[in-house]
């Protein structure tokens, strides 16, 4: 086990990668510290790929996906057609309020106790909200929607929400990657359709065996 050094400039990951042979120790795919690192670097502070607008392109259409380790549902409202990300977690105690991976609805229902959200994510409705016993009369809806992820940027019908990067951190890598996908996307995109794929399913996941000390890059 590496004890990283958590601050900038850390280059101990350096240490897994051997150039020369072309490998990479399989360290890297079941490490924790590791996944914490990538968590806390990368994902918490680039712009990340939710998915493309093609995949719900009717009110109610629904995907879920993931921003690093939370589970997020992108939808497009009901009522103004707007694309719009939340995290997949109800507000009363965390249950997931979508269990399918994609699909068309009207609400999401969390089955616990019935909380309701509507596409724009509003609470809609509750399992006896009316009853006095339940929430004491005091459940005020509008204070308890899904919580929504900001700033969601639609580029050549990619939908990205930032990290929690500092502002100016998360314009410098916008910037950069910006570049990168205007060329890429002006040339692939007006052929994309029903476009599956999501930054989940484009990671090669290598299963430890054990066996092997280092994989190919
Ligand atoms: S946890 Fe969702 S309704 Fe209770």
């Amino acid at each position: 086990m590496v004890a990283f050094i958590r601050a900038p400039g850390d280059r101990s990951i350096r240490s897994y990668i051997d150039a020369e042979r072309g490998t990479i120790s399989r360290e890297t795919y079941v490490n924790p510290d590791i996944f914490d690192q990538e968590m806390e670097q990368i994902f918490q502070r680039c712009w990340l790929l939710l998915g493309h607008e093609s995949q719900i392109p009717n009110p109610g259409d629904f995907v879920v996906t993931r921003m690093g380790t939370e589970e997020v549902i992108m939808v497009r409202d009901r009522k103004d057609k707007q694309i719009r990300a939340f995290l997949n977690s109800c507000r009363h105690r965390g249950e997931k309020v979508c269990r399918y991976d994609q699909g068309n609805s009207l609400v999401f229902t969390c089955p616990f106790h019935a909380w309701t959200y509507d596409t724009k994510g509003k609470l809609v409705g509750a399992g006896f909200q009316n009853s006095p016993e339940a929430y004491t009369d005091t459940l005020n809806k509008a204070e308890w929607g899904l919580v929504e992820v900001a700033q969601l940027c639609n580029f050549y019908g990619l939908i990205w929400p930032p990290g929690i990067a500092k502002p100016r951190h998360s314009r410098i890598i916008w910037a950069h990657s910006r570049r990168a996908y205007d060329t890429a996307c002006s040339r692939v995109m007006g052929r994309m359709r029903g476009w599956g794929c999501s930054h989940r399913s484009s990671v090669i996941v290598y299963r430890p065996t054990g066996r092997f000390p280092a994989s190919p890059r």
